[in-house]
């Protein structure tokens, strides 16, 4: 049987019931954080914009499946298909063919394979899934097959993940040019400005950190228009997900095995997915640089967190192939139990802390009062390798990102030309709302931007008609506020049909992806000891509109088939 899809929307021509397909209502869902996530964000939204169960399928007119973003898919028309895939570079969508048995049956696997090996996170409907590990636990969002994506760009983006790596060692490294580019930016967002005012005691204090960590996660899109693989953001705090997307590659990788004969794809082109050994090697190598065999590495998390699975993965390689110990503590209890010795040593309870890495921090919500910002700034204070360092975590800051994207700005930190055009070649366009010319722009062609805050952790930019309003109510406001957003040029991604699985149920929608590189970088003074891309995440979401300022629809866990 086939699955038809119309321009807009799309539903089953199928009189099958598990497979639930789109209907349109007006509620809207979080996106799925790829990054961070806190207690009611995003990996279980609390509403689903999709129906279950409801065997009302109409089919509708079916459109050209050319898109050079889909996989190809032998079942029905297996001879059609296979031939276009070999003569083609261009591959094929071909969902409109999928036997529905096969689907229920890739569906059903999938979700065994899911729970069996862990790609598991709190189910947001169950009270204690965010503090209780064991209980309460859903298969993490995931798509049922492979994305697509060019090997080129792949390449591309593999490639530039050690410059980035030095590049943000470097800029770290300048305290006035983080200081510089932030102090507007300072005097209009409170949660910067405190950030910042920790890196201006640290260096009043004459305090360097010679062992520096990043396991960092570069986000890009592929233009459609122009193909060019561009930069959505560069992550230095909490990039989530290395446990988690290293499962969604084997899931795929198994299922193409599993089912050869009746997909036709090849599962050594996803890419082995080798974030989670290697974050665990660079806590590892920066846990010996500490140099003390009874320390322990420290993971700052959340409170509540039903993304927990993702990082107790990365916390079991650490123990069963390093044999290093992590403790869990939230900020509040950091403060209560935290205390400094004189030679910098931290101790939590009687535990010495080699290592610090945040899982939480990155947000205002993580800083209800006082006490948070005391342990961040304790833990800034102490000799522990900080992962990131407040230096860190401010060259990933948005502001910052506009600010490299300025002409010769990325002269200042790297000197290799070559290294310097890589960069710049992923980098879209980013404004300051200084820039008048943009700002006119903006509110004349609201659609082509992105209007962003100096946040982390999904849900905060501003699309659409609401760039316009918010620009004109800044103009006639007249405040400081406007240094607390800056402009990026809007993205849009080639849109592609695929079947996404959330809560045991297969959604068929159109999607867009986004792809994140993992690196990470160690060094210790001049000695760089890592300096290396360490697997990806895949994300696909829903494509649907994102006027209104409101994110809409839902990503799900990806793997990338290279084509
Ligand atoms: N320029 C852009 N064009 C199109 N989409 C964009 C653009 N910038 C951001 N987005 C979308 O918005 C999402 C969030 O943006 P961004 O990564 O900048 O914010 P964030 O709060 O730091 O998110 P995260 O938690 O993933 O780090 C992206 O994953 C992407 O889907
Ligand atoms: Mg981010």
């Amino acid at each position: 049987m086939g699955v038809g899809y119309s321009s807009c929307s799309l539903s089953l021509s199928l009189s099958y019931s598990h497979i639930s397909c789109f209907a349109s209502t007006t509620t809207t869902t979080t996106l799925l954080s790829s990054h961070k996530s806190t207690p009611n964000s995003s990996l279980n939204p609390p509403t689903s914009k999709f129906h279950y169960q409801k065997p009302t399928y109409t089919t509708m007119t079916a459109q050209s499946s050319s898109s050079p973003m889909f996989l190809p898919i032998q079942s029905g028309r297996v001879e059609e298909i296979k031939t276009q895939y070999h003569n083609s570079t261009k591959p094929v969508s071909d969902l409109h063919s999928l036997d529905l048995e096969l689907i229920q049956r890739l569906v059903y696997d999938s979700l065994v394979w899911s729970s069996l090996h862990g790609l598991v996170v709190g189910d947001k409907n169950v009270q204690r899934s965010g503090t209780v590990p064991g209980v309460g636990m859903v298969h993490a969002p995931f798509a049922l097959l492979p994305m697509s994506f060019p090997e080129s760009q792949w390449r591309q983006a593999c490639e530039l993940a050690p410059i980035f790596n030095e590049l943000v060692d470097r800029v770290s490294l300048d305290a006035n040019f983080l200081q510089e580019s932030l102090s507007r930016t300072k005097k209009a967002d409170a949660f910067t400005s405190r950030l910042l005012d920790i890196h201006s005691k640290m260096l009043e204090s004459g305090k360097k950190e010679e062992i520096r960590l990043g396991l960092h996660r570069s986000d890009y899109m592929l233009d459609e228009q122009t193909k060019l693989l561009l930069q959505i953001e560069l992550n230095t705090i909490s990039s989530s997900f290395p446990g988690l997307s290293c499962l969604v590659s084997e899931l795929h990788r198994s299922i193409l095995n599993q089912y050869k004969e009746h997909l036709g794809l090849d599962s050594r082109r996803i890419p082995g997915n080798t974030a989670v050994s290697q974050f665990a090697e660079a806590l590892t190598k920066a846990w010996k640089e500490y140099n003390n065999p009874r320390a322990v590495v420290m993971v700052v998390v959340q409170p509540e967190e039903r993304n927990m699975y993702d990082q107790h993965w990365l916390c079991s390689v650490l123990k069963e192939r390093h044999d290093v110990t992590t403790i869990r503590k939230t900020l509040a209890e950091i403060e209560a139990q935290g205390v400094l010795l004189p030679d910098g040593t931290l101790l939590i309870g009687n535990q010495v802390i080699a290592v610090i890495y945040f899982r939480a921090g990155y947000a205002p919500i993580d800083y209800p009062s006082e006490s948070e910002w005391r342990a961040r700034e304790l833990m800034e204070q102490s000799s522990a390798v900080k992962c990131p360092s407040i230096s860190y975590h401010l060259t990933g800051t948005k502001k910052v990102q506009q600010e490299l994207a300025k002409p010769n700005v990325l002269e200042r930190f790297l000197e290799n030309k070559e290294d310097i055009a890589k960069l710049r070649k992923c980098f879209a366009g980013l404004w300051s709302l200084d820039d008048s010319n943009t700002v006119k722009d903006a509110i004349e062609r609201p659609e082509f931007y992105v209007m962003k805050p100096q946040r982390e952790g999904g849900g905060n930019n501003i699309y659409g008609d609401d760039v316009r309003k918010t620009l004109l109510r800044l103009q006639v406001e007249g405040s400081e506020e406007d240094a607390a957003y800056i402009l990026m040029q809007r993205i849009f991604p080639t849109i592609v049909p695929t079947f996404l699985m959330r809560d045991g149920i297969c959604h068929k929608d159109h999607a867009i992806s986004e792809l994140g590189i993992y690196s990470a970088y160690l060094r210790n003074k001049e000695n760089v000891i890592m300096n290396e891309q360490c697997g990806y995440l895949m994300r696909t979401k829903v494509s649907s509109s994102n006027e209104g300022g409101v994110a809409a629809g839902f990503a799900v866990l990806d793997s990338v088939y290279l084509t």
